[in-house]
């Protein structure tokens, strides 16, 4: 792994600097400055919130736990790290950098946060300075400029063979995680149960993942972003809905199965159904794709698996129309994913910036992009029976075209999601997520 990741570091620093180049000349920087950030303190409390370093830091260098921490880049010169290694002996210091990257900067050691000022160019206002508010140190705060923004967010989504690497580790991680849940599953034991597995199985800790775990059992899989965790175990486990990732570098890896309890015979040929639609979206991860038709494309089918298994009479064309369909799936397709398990960019037009709105009546899809290669993106079909969603339903006038028993029976389940994360090529896409879990 560390072999591949050194020869592909130098290309992807390239590619960085490059794009930095170009952002710098739209904004009419000379400077780029990106602070790895600062934790954030709770109100009245010495205790931190747990720490994330900026993903444009880490889009730079592998360095997930650097907080004080400056990179500077200059168009035409290495490179350089400001590190901040504390004299500390409450804390554990960071150690000094090492690694297949540390040639390719100039690195300087601070031992105060406020000595990195010294190492930062001298004219702030020619820096375009990107991070939040918390990272600011005395006149040294982000700036944020538009043009530089616009650029860099709009070029994140088309992804290094460097972040892609890293993204195939993040999915080999999370993968180990989810088979590890689904023996818990098995087994009997509680969400808590169950999530501390899959957190021994992945080898990270929650701070350590890119998002929440959502480990919901029964009805708890009809809760879209479910993360309570219930300490004990249901009388009965009938199906269970796993949505749980894990970070490689910083990468983020997006993962959701769902699985039927051995007594669940209905809900299986359901999920059978659904992952056979995930799998034909799948399939369309293609150059030239535009992601919203693919969003809208999902919900024609998965009306078609509605009607398939008997929980609605109207055609799909009508289900999607009267607004049927997104009852049972109240989401986005997927959205863009890498140093944020959300990716930023995910409806900008072009480098120079603008907005793809999402279609009417989605409120919820996060990339309105076309696909092209080189992106990573989420499909994460689903079929919920959300009780809100479903008495609101009730009342309207194609109701008679729902069978209300076979709905009612299926509440008991949740809902199904399945999510794989797809790289976007030249040819075929990659499952990241099926490949990985191949590979155990
Ligand atoms: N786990 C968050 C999502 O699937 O988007
Ligand atoms: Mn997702
Ligand atoms: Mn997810």
């Amino acid at each position: 792994m560390n072999d591949a990741l050194a020869a592909l570091y130098p290309q992807h620093l390239a590619t960085l600097r490059e794009r930095t180049d170009t952002a710098l000349a739209r904004g009419g920087f000379d400077h780029l400055v990106v602070p790895a950030g600062r934790p954030i303190t709770k109100f009245l409390d010495d205790q931190d919130y747990p720490f994330v370093t900026n993903p444009h830091f880490r889009h730079w260098l592998p360095l997930t736990d650097a907080p004080g921490s400056w990179l500077v880049y200059t168009p035409g010169e290495k490179p350089k790290l400001v590190f901040l290694q504390p004299r500390d002996y409450w804390h554990v210091v960071p150690e000094a950098p090492t690694g297949y990257w540390v040639d390719q900067f100039d690195i300087v050691v601070v031992r105060k946060p406020a000595d990195a000022i010294a190492e930062l160019p001298a004219t702030l206002s020619r820096c375009a300075i990107i991070g939040d508010q918390y990272c600011n140190l005395q006149d040294v705060c982000a700036n944020n400029p538009p043009a530089v923004v616009d650029h860099l967010h709009y070029h994140r989504a088309y992804k290094t063979p460097y972040e892609l690497e890293l993204m195939r580790e993040a999915s080999r991680r999370g993968t180990r995680g989810h088979r590890a849940a689904e023996r818990a599953f098995r087994d009997g034991e509680s969400e808590l149960g169950i999530h501390l597995a899959y957190l021994t199985a992945v080898g990270q800790i929650d701070a350590e993942l890119p998002y929440a775990s959502i480990v919901g059992l029964n009805e708890h899989g009809a809760v879209l972003h479910y993360t309570n965790f219930d300490r004990s175990a249901p009388a009965e486990s009938r199906s269970f809905l796993i949505d749980a990732g894990a970070s490689a570098s910083g990468y983020a890896s997006d993962i959701t199965r769902t699985y039927a309890g051995s007594k669940a015979g209905e809900f299986q040929a359901l999920i059978d159904s659904v992952d056979a639609a995930e799998r034909s979206f799948v399939a369309k991860v293609r150059a030239g794709q535009s992601y919203p038709d693919l969003h809208v494309h999902a919900h024609h089918a998965l009306a078609g698996v509605l009607r398939e298994h008997g929980f609605i009479r109207m055609s799909p064309e009508s289900a999607v129309e009267s607004g049927v369909s997104s009852a049972f799936f109240p989401h986005g397709l997927g959205h863009g994913i890498g140093l944020q398990v959300h990716d930023v960019g995910g409806f900008q037009a072009s480098e120079t910036g603008g907005t793809i709105a999402r279609p009417e009546g989605h409120p919820y899809l996060r990339l309105t992009r076309q696909l092209e290669a080189g992106m990573v993106v989420t499909i994460e079909p689903g079929i919920y029976f959300i009780d809100m969603l479903l008495a609101e339903l009730r009342n309207k006038p194609f109701s008679n075209d729902i069978d209300w028993v076979k709905v009612d029976a299926f509440r008991k389940y949740g809902g199904i999601r399945i999510e794989d994360d797809v790289v976007c090529t030249t040819g075929e896409p990659e499952n990241l997520t099926r490949d990985a879990f191949a590979l155990l």
